[in-house]
C-alpha cells in the first residue's frame, strides 16, 4: 500500500490480539520516531516504554478508565523533556535559565511529531495503535506514578498491538471537508451556517450533535480534570 494509502486509511485501534509485538517491530517504530523533524536536532522529549503491568493498570485507570491501556502489548508514553538539555546545559558549566511555557510549547510539537511518525511506521508494520489523551490528567497520580520530573510533560499515551479482524473492519470515522478546515492567508471564525454545513455534510444533525458532544466531551468532568491538571504542570514553567 502506498504511503498515502496507509495514512487515509490509518484508524485508532482500540482492541488487540494476543500477540506480542518482538524488538525488531518496536524497534522500527521507535528508529522511526527518531527520525521526525525535531527543533534543532536536539529530540526534545524522552519516550517512556510502560513494561510492567502494574504500571499499565494504573494507567488505564487514571486514564480515564479506558481498560483497553492495560491489554496493549506495548504502551509508549511520549514525554516533552526540558530537562535533559537544562542538565546538559548545566554539566556543560553554563547557566541555564528555568526553561519557560515556549520551551514546554516546543518540546510538545517535538514530542507529537515523534509520536506520530511511530503510529504511522506502526501502521506500516501492521500494527494499530491509538493515542491516549487523558494521560495529562491526575498530576500528582501520573507525576508519582512514572516518577517525572517537574520539567517534563507527558503529551500523549499511545498504544499500539496487532488489531484483532473486527477492529480491521470498523469504518473510518468522516473527517470536515476540506473547505472548513483550511483558510486562506488569515484567520476567520466561520459563521454559523458554515458550523451547520460543516456538520451536516458528513451525516450528523447539528442540533443534536453538537449538543451531545458538548455535554460529553468539552463540559465532561474528564475535561475539567485535564485542564486542572494541566494547570498544576505549567507552574513549573517560567
Ligand atoms: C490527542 C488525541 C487524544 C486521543 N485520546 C483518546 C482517548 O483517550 N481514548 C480513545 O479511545 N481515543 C483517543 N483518541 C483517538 C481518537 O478518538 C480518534 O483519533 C478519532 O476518533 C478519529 O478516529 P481515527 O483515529 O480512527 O481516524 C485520541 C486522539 C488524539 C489525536
Amino acid at each position: 500500500m502506498s504511503t498515502l494509502d496507509e495514512l487515509k486509511q490509518r484508524t485508532s485501534v482500540r482492541i488487540f490480539e494476543d500477540r506480542a509485538i518482538d524488538a525488531q517491530a518496536r524497534d522500527e517504530i521507535l528508529a522511526c520516531a527518531f527520525a521526525a523533524p525535531t527543533a534543532g536536532n536536539q529530540m526534545l522529549y524522552t519516550i517512556l516504554q510502560i513494561d510492567d503491568q502494574s504500571i499499565k493498570d494504573r494507567l488505564a485507570v487514571l486514564c480515564d478508565n479506558q481498560p483497553f491501556i492495560a491489554h496493549a502489548p506495548l504502551v509508549l508514553v511520549f514525554l516533552a523533556d526540558c530537562r535533559r538539555w537544562y542538565d546538559a546545559y548545566t554539566a556543560a558549566g553554563c547557566q541555564p535559565r528555568d526553561p519557560g511555557v515556549g520551551d514546554l510549547i516546543l518540546a510538545c510539537e517535538d514530542t507529537m511529531v515523534a509520536a506520530q511518525n511511530a503510529v504511522t511506521a506502526a501502521q506500516h508494520l501492521g500494527i494499530g495503535s491509538c493515542y491516549i489523551g487523558d494521560i495529562v490528567e491526575n498530576h500528582d497520580d501520573v507525576v508519582a506514578l512514572l516518577n517525572l520530573d517537574k520539567w517534563v510533560f507527558p503529551v500523549a499515551l499511545v498504544v499500539f498491538g496487532y488489531p484483532t479482524e473486527q477492529q480491521k473492519r470498523r469504518a473510518k470515522p468522516i473527517r470536515f471537508a476540506a473547505e472548513h478546515i483550511v483558510l486562506h492567508d488569515t484567520y476567520r471564525r466561520l459563521s454559523e451556517e458554515e458550523l451547520r454545513a460543516m456538520y451536516t455534510e458528513r451525516g450528523e444533525d447539528f442540533d443534536t450533535f453538537v449538543p451531545a458532544t458538548c455535554a460529553r466531551k468539552y463540559m465532561s468532568d474528564f475535561s475539567a480534570e485535564m485542564s486542572r491538571s494541566v494547570a498544576e504542570y505549567l507552574k513549573a514553567y517560567s
